[in-house]
């Protein structure tokens, strides 16, 4: 008989979806599936002090992982973390005021990645890898574990800008000003993400999703520069050191250049937001990529038929594709816990 940690990868369905297969259930996970909407968080987040100390406790990081699984018993796990934990590590100031989001300190300035001290980014980064270590210890064996970064794009976006925006034209302003310049951050970053994912990966991830949140802000030449080739870069880093292993990417609002993106970035799988139709996803890429996504977390917050309609929609338009439900963004804090559970039972229970 196989002991639990001898399971095969295979038997994991969200695996099987990223290696292509029409799997005869849907694996799901949620974006920000461990957070705020959920109570058991919110008084481990009040214990931890502040956000950035709950992301490098990995005891207490690993245990908010777990929280979402223990009561919906998703087909995933997503370590919990931040994608600013990278410009901390390369040594920018950062904290999260209360109900204000991220606060970065000054930018570093266009530096060559091995002009950081690595020493000290590698040492900030180990508690992470620690958190990873720990929740593949506790993972049932029928549970895929998630690492993740934030894409060179959307990180440089917060480095530069200082906080979130909606429009980042502090940013656009200054790469497009300075293209070759910009690169270099580029580049400074796709070195520091592949490591830290490599990483992750060595401390037991199963797969790894980039976050590009604000892809759809670059028209498309740059679109194929900063979003695109970087990726890419990212993906083949990756592969020389495991080769094949599955990449999730995430442009989020990329629109009509999310069909380049499946077809040059090099990942498994595409993280579809509530924008791009699924069913024309299905269609011109969903033979190239699997897909993964894409409910309007709106719709999650409201439940109720409105919800039920929607996700048998998600899944009809999804029918014979290698497919992971997901929302197209990250659960809305206000959610209510039992449209979640509304949500994890007509997906569980629906057989292809
Ligand atoms: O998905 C998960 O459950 C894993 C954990 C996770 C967090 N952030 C925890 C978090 C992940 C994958 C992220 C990614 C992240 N962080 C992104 C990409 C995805 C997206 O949302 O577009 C971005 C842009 C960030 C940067 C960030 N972190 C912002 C803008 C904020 C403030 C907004 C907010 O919701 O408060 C954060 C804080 C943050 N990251 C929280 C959590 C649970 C809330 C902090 C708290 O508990 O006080």
């Amino acid at each position: 008989m196989n002991m639990p940690s001898e399971k095969l990868p295979e038997e994991k369905l969200l695996l099987r979806a990223l290696a292509g297969e029409a799997t005869p259930y849907v694996p799901f996970w949620l974006m920000r599936q461990a957070g705020r909407y959920l109570p058991e968080y919110r008084e481990l987040r009040k214990k931890a002090g502040s956000f950035l100390d709950l992301c490098f406790s990995p005891e207490l990081a690993a245990e908010v992982t777990l929280q979402p699984l223990r009561r919906f018993d998703m087909d995933a796990a997503i370590l919990f973390s931040d994608i600013l934990v990278i410009p901390y590590a390369l040594g920018q100031k950062l904290d999260f005021a209360e109900g204000e989001g991220p606060r970065l300190g000054p930018f570093p300035g266009l530096k060559d990645f091995h002009d950081f001290d690595i020493g000290a980014f590698d040492k900030k980064l180990q508690p992470v890898y620690e958190t990873v270590s720990r929740v593949r210890e506790a993972l049932e064996p029928d549970k895929a574990l998630i690492g993740f970064a934030g894409a060179p794009w959307t990180v440089a976006c917060y480095m530069i800008q200082g906080h979130g925006d909606n429009e980042f034209t502090a940013v656009k302003k200054f790469a497009f000003g300075n293209p070759s310049g910009f690169d270099k951050l580029i580049n400074t970053l796709v070195e520091a993400t592949s490591r830290y994912l490599i990483e992750q990966i060595r401390h037991g991830a199963d797969t790894v999703q980039i976050f590009d949140s604000w892809a759809g802000l670059l028209p498309d030449h740059y679109f194929e520069r900063w979003v695109i080739a970087p990726t890419r870069k990212i993906v083949d880093n990756i592969h020389k050191v495991f080769p094949k292993f599955p990449v999730i990417g995430f442009p989020r609002r990329a629109g009509q250049l999310y069909q380049p993106y499946a077809e040059k970035s090099g990942v498994s799988c595409v993280g579809l937001d509530q924008y791009f139709p699924l069913k024309e996803a299905v269609h011109s890429f969903g033979r190239k990529v699997a897909l993964q996504g894409n409910l309007d977390p709106v719709l999650l917050l409201i439940g109720g038929k409105p919800l039920e309609s929607a996700l048998h929609y998600i899944l009809k338009s999804a029918e014979n594709a290698p497919f992971i439900f997901n929302l197209g963004h990250g659960v809305i804090k206000e959610t209510p816990l039992e449209h979640i559970e509304q949500l994890a039972k007509i997906i569980k229970t629906h057989q292809r």
